[in-house]
């Protein structure tokens, strides 16, 4: 077999590179000559697209969805120890935003299949001191809502949507983000819709997302954005200690022309997502299920497990022999209890929430952006299928 990577390492394939049109490129330039970079007019205009694209009456741009999840949180007023149930499989900053909203994170496990939080492990963690549910619509797939909103119906508990795949997910005809008191998104450069950084907060509640503004601009009175303006200058008020977690026009101006593509981007990631579903079925993996029915998925991630048995690899050995080829892969994610943070602080041992370590522990995620042409998701089936018919060599 020859040792030529499929491609050259000067077509290293970037994982999640993100497709930014020549209107997003006008607009962030008119922004820069028009002197005005910061919170402005674009961060409006963006905020009321994608209250109309998601359908939710009320949302507040923010500079990440780490943001959005802190705010969103610290809008419940949660007691100390109160507790939030999330999933065991999300990235650290779902959690994260838990403790520094100064709660307590208790995590279930999920679906092997869908990945999401299983509902049946969320019931079996909540206690007397649970106040919120915390699902993370894994990959894009959505969340059991009508299972999870039930117990917070039951237990009387709020629920904040971790978002960051999820832009275009709709689970029974209604967008992500829009069940909970918060859904939370996210416009980080491998995104679905990239401002670089940023997040939305939606929220059902108008006064939540008038105090998630405030908190977001260092707790000073509404619009004091504006202090610097053409209108002069006007004084602020601060009614609390909040935080600098406001978006920028210049992020905004990018956000603008993504959300405004978002469904052509969308649909060109469904046919890469089908193209891995039909290319791939003959190797040592096992492949995502394909969407539930009344449901629409976002197809953020593609992700596989590695079957070790079959395939004679481990899925280190495929993320590395993948990187040789000069294809960038991802993994999302290893277990929430695997890392020693949590472990230390918490007891968590990976074995607690064995679904989600094990696909933590298998997991490879592929390519899958609207930037992709065909030649390239051709290299990936290809570098795929080359690694996993070849037997790991000595070191
Ligand atoms: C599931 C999940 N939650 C939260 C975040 C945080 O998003 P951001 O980078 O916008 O803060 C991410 C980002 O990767 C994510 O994947």
């Amino acid at each position: 077999m020859s040792d030529t990577p499929v491609r050259p390492p000067d077509r290293f394939l970037v994982f999640g590179a993100p497709l930014i049109g020549e209107a997003e490129i006008d607009e962030v330039v008119a922004s820069l000559r028009s002197g005005w970079l910061g919170t402005g007019p674009k961060v409006a205009r963006f905020e009321s697209d994608f209250s109309a694209y998601v359908g939710a009456p009320f949302v507040a741009a923010v500079g990440s969805c780490t943001a959005a999840l802190h705010l969103s949180l610290l809008a419940l007023r949660l007691e100390p120890g109160a507790e939030v149930i999330t999933a065991a499989l999300t990235f650290c900053a779902t959690v994260n935003a838990i403790i520094h909203a100064g709660a307590t994170p208790v995590l279930a496990d999920v679906d092997p299949v869908t990945m999401n939080l299983d509902p049946e492990s969320v019931a079996a963690a909540v206690t007397p001191r649970t106040r919120a549910i915390l699902p993370v619509h894994f990959a894009g797939r959505p969340c059991d809502m009508d299972a999870l909103d039930e117990l917070c119906r039951r237990h009387g508990l709020a629920l904040v949507e971790d978002c960051a795949h999820a832009i275009e997910t709709t689970y029974h005809g209604r967008h992500a983000g829009t069940f909970g008191d918060f859904g939370c998104f996210s416009f980080y450069v491998t995104k679905n819709v990239v401002t670089g950084e940023g997040g939305m907060v939606a929220a059902r509640d108008e006064a939540h997302v008038a105090r998630i503004k405030r908190l977001a601009l260092h707790g000073m009175t509404a619009d004091a954005w504006k202090r610097f303006s053409d209108e002069g200058y006007r004084h602020y008020l601060v009614s609390e200690a909040g935080f600098k977690y406001n978006m920028m026009d210049l992020q905004a101006a990018l956000g603008l022309h993504q959300l405004a593509r978002v469904e052509e981007t969308w649909r060109r990631r469904e046919e890469v997502w089908r193209r891995y579903q039909e290319e791939l079925a003959d190797l040592p993996f096992d492949l995502p299920a394909d969407p539930e029915p009344g449901t629409r998925h976002a197809y953020h991630l593609y992700t596989v497990l590695v079957d070790e048995g079959r395939a004679g690899l481990t899925r280190d050995d495929v993320l590395g022999a993948m990187t040789r080829e000069n294809i960038g892969v991802g993994v999302h994610y290893l277990a929430i209890p695997e890392h020693p943070f949590y472990q230390e602080t918490y007891g968590w041992r990976p074995e607690e929430w064995p679904r989600a370590t094990a696909i933590g522990r298998r997991t490879i995620s592929l390519p899958l952006s609207a930037r992709l042409t065909d030649a390239d998701v051709d290299d990936v089936v290809a570098a795929l299928r080359k690694v996993s018919t070849r037997r790991p060599g000595p070191a």
